[in-house]
């Protein structure tokens, strides 16, 4: 019998170069709807915000008139590549779809371009919000007006420069490989890229961009949004956190089925599969309660998509990005060597030789393998944490010193790994740090391009 299936919340990540308006613009997005659903049927999630459709199609209007099946937006709150690295289901990005938001005055920045290269690497769509154009000289803001209506009350010399900026944005883009084109001039998502003109300050082009953002889901992933609604709970781990009172939590998007109180639930551990039972789920308060002492509210079940706190015994040591499974009924095993599978699934291809890499998530590593492969560097080991001392003497024991390197992206470097890096039997060893990937990739090539010599 088939299952009765019902269409998802599409997730969307927001991402892009530090500065370039990420939070500002869902903030902006969070506070219009707020405004223009009396009720104010937004609702706050655990790491995420979620936009009911009847919020948006009253800030865009033309959406009206096509018919829509998608339940809104759900929109995940941690921004950077950070929160879309983590968050995976079952190999791939969790996130469905992506706004890349980059600052028209500035245009790429290194993070911009790594964003891109994620979402390409991810085959996620995705839609470029040309930022802050109330800061081109000489806007006249129209306050949370779409973009055509905007754009005509500005004069020549302004639509002027806001076409060149969108232009060098569209052959930027092309440079990586990208159609794209304005969004209004756009007839076909699956070929081009949309680019959005949007201040998240005054909310211009607000509505055109969760208009693009609801036409892409609507046209391109129904199928792949269908979930069902009363299977077991599917979700990621999108952070693990000590909470004075609750103990060790786990911060959940929860992307398939119904999670309860007292499920047993299945979940990766740093060193082993865990297994527990669901003791609460938490809800942030609304906003406006935030100050009182007991932030969160219990409820007693939840259902997809949603983001969700989560406390249990036994959570210490769980993996941020891990798969969390609900097991019900007998088929426990079936769920442990799921998750089991999963987490060594991690797409990351290891030689003999080569070096080694550490980063602070499992789909953080998992890109970061996926760039080093596009530069065909090698690498022998690849582990979520800190580096290690064992790390260390490990790079220092490598046979060709070419690959005496390890990449840490957004993860420390312990204490003992430093003094044994300051060893003089390992002065041909070294660590690059960083949190853009491909700055970490061009500092080791030219070190081992260096070293060639
Ligand atoms: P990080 O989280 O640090 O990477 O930055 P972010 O991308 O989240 O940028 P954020 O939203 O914090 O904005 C950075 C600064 O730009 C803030 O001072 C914002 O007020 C400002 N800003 C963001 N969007 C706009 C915009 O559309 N117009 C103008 N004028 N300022 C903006
Ligand atoms: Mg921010």
């Amino acid at each position: 019998m088939a299952k009765k299936s019902k269409i998802r919340t599409p997730i969307v990540c927001v991402m892009g170069h530090v500065d370039h308006g990420k939070t500002s613009l869902l903030d902006k997005i969070r506070g219009s709807s707020v405004v223009s659903t009396e009720a104010g049927a937004i609702t706050q999630h655990i790491g995420a915000t979620l936009v009911p459709l009847d919020a948006i199609t009253h800030m865009s209007g033309a959406l009206s008139k096509v018919s829509v099946n998608v339940p809104g937006l759900l929109f995940i709150d941690t921004p950077g590549h950070h929160a879309f690295t983590t968050l995976r289901a079952r190999g791939g990005a969790l996130a469905d779809m992506a706004i890349v938001v980059v600052d028209i005055n500035e245009g790429f920045r290194p993070q911009t371009i790594e964003a891109l290269q994620i979402l390409r690497n991810y085959k996620t769509p995705f839609v470029i919000a040309a930022n802050k154009i109330d800061r081109i000289h000489g806007w006249r803001v129209q306050k949370d007006q779409p973009f055509n209506k905007t754009f005509a009350q500005q004069n020549e010399r302004v639509q002027g420069i806001l076409e060149t900026k969108v232009y060098e944005l569209v052959g930027k883009l092309s440079d990586l490989g990208f159609n794209s084109e304005r969004f209004d001039r756009v007839s076909d998502f699956a070929r081009n890229i949309c680019i959005v003109p949007t201040s998240a300050l005054t909310g211009e082009g607000i509505p055109d961009i969760l208009m693009v953002l609801v036409g892409l889901a609507q046209r391109y992933m129904t199928e792949s949004l269908k979930v069902s609604a009363d299977g077991p709970g599917a979700g990621t781990v999108l952070e693990v956190k000590e909470e004075r009172g609750l103990g060790m939590t786990l911060d959940l998007i929860l992307y398939d089925g119904t999670l309860a109180v007292g499920d047993e639930i299945v979940v990766a551990g740093n060193e082993e599969i865990i297994e527990t039972k669901v003791r609460s789920l938490l809800k942030p308060r609304p906003m406006k309660e935030i100050l009182i002492e007991e932030r969160f509210e219990r409820v007693r079940s939840v259902t997809a998509a949603a983001g969700i706190k989560v406390a249990a015994p036994k959570l210490d040591g769980v993996i941020a990005g891990s798969p969390l499974r609900v097991v019900r009924g007998p088929n426990r095993d079936e769920v442990v060597e799921q998750v089991r599978h999963e987490v060594q699934d991690i797409q990351v291809t290891l030689s003999d030789l080569g070096i080694i890499i550490r980063a602070d998530t499992i789909g953080a590593l998992e890109a970061l393998s996926k760039e080093l492969e596009g530069h065909q560097i090698q690498v022998m080991r690849a582990a979520v944490g800190p580096v290690t001392r064992h790390d260390v003497i490990e790079a220092g024991t490598i046979k060709d010193p070419l690959y005496s390197a390890i990449l840490a992206f957004n993860t420390p470097v312990l204490p003992d790994a430093i003094d044994t890096l300051a060893d003089a039997s390992m002065s041909h060893v070294s660590i690059f740090e960083g949190g853009v990937i491909y700055q970490l990739i061009d500092d080791y090539v030219e070190w081992r391009d260096a070293k060639k010599q």
